[in-house]
């Protein structure tokens, strides 16, 4: 018999953990700050709301239906049908994801060691960027830190869902949601602090001026909830029937988007009170807070909490992204579990290297401009994470007949259920349009 989860709510929490990760912590403080704050926060809860819900509920009831890997899941409609090889879209790319998120996760583990060791806090009022450009730039370092987190994920998820993935969440889960709290409620208590509150609640609409701002509030709802990739199908197949999917899908988002935005009330009044850039890009996490820790009271402290956070948080992730490609491998293959995990870890940690190294023996080869991790991280959100939204959306809105797609969802009864299909079948994928025509335009 295949697995399956030992509680409806432990598959929650699990679900929660791979929502929940660096895109919370990490991808939301930046991109909400060079977005401008407030204004981009409401687009981004419509995003969440309008295409992100929809398609999680239809990634869930599509994984649950099938009861296989995601590749299977696509797999109904006979042997000349194009849709036998959609699955695969969502495969590859959990594994293309997988290989730079886990060297950023990478950087998050090796700051909780800078972090213990002190090491980080030698660095110095203004070295701060050259210690984490002497770290990123190393040639072996970053390599060390992404096979760390590689293998902690391969050992969770190598332990099955019920006995690895769900038992480390149960207690890993509710651990993380009170350390953001506590973070949040000691950044908002500093002097000055209440102007990074601002920040994030009080709309600034001038942004909304601005085309660029609304992508990127769709591409942060589809990044942090972790739709388009196949994980909720994935985890959804090891799912029974007594757990409601739009009760499920509704507190993965809420959960998820909660935490966002409380790691944000964690970040910015600490940016605001101590004058660091909140627009700092991609290096706010790793440059501005630690310069903001070392002002603070205590500082060395939260400091080494905040990276101890931001790689838990990731680790969770990666276990869900790792179970993606493993679960097509055991069945598909019949290759036992730790096999499968063995091969597919190893496989995304060579694929990953090329990013772990983009800053420093390979920084001088780019694509498009870009340093090969950020081409991916480019590639994968804006190309592949679409895609695979787009199949899911048009196969249980249009290929799988109503009633049953109703059925899948638990939606059978009622009037939400046609709401629901009907965001599936014409808003979600004329949205996900726009922005596929946007990005290869930007190509
Ligand atoms: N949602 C996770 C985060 O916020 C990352 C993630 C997990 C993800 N699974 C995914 C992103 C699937 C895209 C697709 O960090």
């Amino acid at each position: 018999m295949r697995e399956q989860w030992g509680s409806s709510a432990g598959f929650i929490v699990a679900t929660i953990g791979a929502a929940v990760g660096l895109g919370n912590i990490w991808r939301f403080a930046y991109v909400t700050g060079e977005n401008g704050g407030g204004a981009f926060l409401l687009l981004y809860l419509g995003c969440v709301a309008l295409i992100g819900l929809p398609l999680m509920m239809a990634e869930l009831a599509l994984g649950r239906r099938a009861g296989a890997d995601a590749v299977t899941a696509f797999d109904t409609c006979g042997r000349a049908s194009i849709w036998r090889h959609a699955g695969w879209i969502g495969v590859i790319a959990a594994a293309l994801i997988l290989s730079y998120y886990a060297v950023i996760a990478g950087w998050a583990l090796r700051y909780v060691f800078g972090a213990a060791t002190g090491g980080l806090w030698q660095a110095g009022p203004a070295g701060y960027a050259a210690y984490f450009e002497g770290f990123i730039g190393h040639g072996v370092e970053p390599i060390l830190w992404q096979a760390t987190m590689l293998a902690a994920a391969g050992l969770v998820v190598s332990a099955g869902i019920k006995g690895g993935i769900e038992r480390l969440n149960r207690w890993l889960m509710p651990v993380l949601a009170v350390i953001v709290v506590m973070l949040a409620a000691f950044a908002m208590t500093l002097p000055g602090g209440m102007r990074g509150v601002a920040f994030v609640l009080s709309p600034d609409w001038s942004v909304l001026a601005r085309p660029a701002v609304y992508l990127n509030a769709l591409g942060q709802a589809f990044f942090s909830l972790g739709v388009g990739m196949a994980v909720f199908i994935t985890y959804a197949s090891y799912l029974d029937r007594r757990t409601s999917i739009p009760r499920a899908a509704v507190a993965v988002a809420a959960g998820d988007t909660a935490f966002a935005i409380v790691a944000g009330l964690a970040i910015f009044p600490a940016v605001f009170a101590f004058g660091g850039d909140p627009a700092a890009g991609p290096r706010l996490a790793f440059v501005t807070l630690p310069q903001v820790f070392a002002h603070m009271p205590a500082g060395t402290i939260i400091g080494l909490v905040f990276f101890l956070l931001l790689a838990a948080a990731a680790l969770t992730s990666m276990m869900s992204l790792l179970e993606v490609p493993v679960s097509v491998l055991v069945e598909r293959t019949g290759l036992p579990r730790a096999g499968a995990v063995v091969i597919v870890t190893v496989a995304v940690f060579l694929a990953g290297l090329p990013s772990a190294l983009s800053y420093g023996v390979l920084q001088h080869w780019t694509l498009g401009g870009l340093p090969l991790l950020d081409w991916v991280d480019q590639a994968t959100s804006n190309i592949t994470l679409p895609l695979g939204g787009l199949a899911v959306a048009i196969f249980v809105g249009w290929r799988i007949a109503p009633r049953a797609a109703l059925a899948d969802a638990d939606l059978a009864q009622g009037r939400t259920g046609w709401i629901w299909l009907w965001l599936l079948r014409i808003v979600v994928p004329v949205t996900i349009l726009l922005i596929l025509l946007r990005s290869l335009a930007w190509w």
